[in-house]
């Protein structure tokens, strides 16, 4: 297999939602339409140096939250709990996975919980050796928001959003997709408020200052929605990257960002 020289191709970092993913009211149901259309969409794209990344969705979440996994060791019964969001996190990796293996992408899945560390919630160890190999091969690291263990509290949830953003710190990533169920960031909540208005351009500083009008998503999402998302995104203020925020059930949209082509949703830069 032909090594390629670190840095030699630009690396997008594609995070996509579980409510995308998977029927989010349906507890672990995936919609494989969607998976499958996102693998054509990626593939079709043809990204050379590409890292991907899953959210929960009806996976993850409704475990996560019976169990209040986020919040640390409490009591024994969530050490089962724990045990099975996981499991239940590898299920959903791995129809993500064969998906992409079946459209001819070399996907490798890659789980966090065995690479990851984090204190009190946040990303305190990354043994990312694996992943710099895989990176600099012909692979697409496949990871996902997982259960983690903690040096503070236990364990918890590592959300994809966080990862992401590590990722693109730690690798240099260009640029960052989020493929979501809404078509990028509103001035208000679209499901409730008719005047909303997509912003379709947006700074990672005018982020910073609005962060306290975006409010969370209300279906089960115990990492936090969209503002969950935002403020990951203000921990990579200073980085040269572009950031989207596209609507991946509409199809083209991640073929479109992935490939750099002006696509409807938010575009986020420096400045
Ligand atoms: C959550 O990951 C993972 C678990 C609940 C185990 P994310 O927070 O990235 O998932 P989505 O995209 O919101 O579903």
């Amino acid at each position: 297999m032909e090594m390629r020289r670190e840095g030699r191709d630009n690396l997008v970092v594609l995070k996509l939602g579980g409510s995308v993913i998977t029927e989010k009211e349906r507890y672990k149901t995936p919609n494989v339409d969607s998976i499958d259309r996102l693998a054509k969409e990626i593939a079709d794209a043809g990204v050379k140096r590409l890292m991907i990344v899953h959210g929960g969705g009806s996976y993850g979440h409704p475990l996560a939250e019976q169990y209040k996994i986020k919040e640390g060791y409490r009591e024994a019964s969530q050490i089962e709990g724990l045990s099975k969001t996981h499991q239940a996190m590898l299920e959903l990796n791995k129809l993500v996975v064969e998906a992409l293996i079946c459209h001819n992408i070399a996907a490798f899945s890659v789980t966090p919980s065995s690479c990851v560390v984090t204190k009190a919630g946040r990303i305190e160890t990354f043994y990312d050796d694996a992943l710099q190999i895989l990176l600099n091969t012909e692979f697409v690291p496949v990871l996902f928001g997982d259960t983690v263990l903690d040096t503070e509290i236990g364990f918890t949830i590592l959300s994809g959003d966080q990862l992401v953003v590590a990722l693109v710190a730690k690798f240099n990533a260009n640029r960052l997709v989020f493929g979501v169920d809404v078509g990028g960031l509103y001035t208000a909540d679209p499901k409730t408020d008719t005047s909303a208005q997509l912003i379709s351009h947006t700074t990672f500083e005018e982020l910073k200052r609005t962060l306290h009008n975006i409010r969370g998503s209300d279906t089960t999402d115990v990492t936090g929605g969209m503002a969950g998302k935002i403020l990951e995104l203000t921990n990579i203020a200073n980085a040269d990257i572009q950031a989207i925020i596209v609507n991946a059930t509409k199809e083209g949209n991640i073929y479109k960002a992935l490939k750099g082509e002006e696509v409807v949703g938010t575009s986020i830069r420096k400045e």
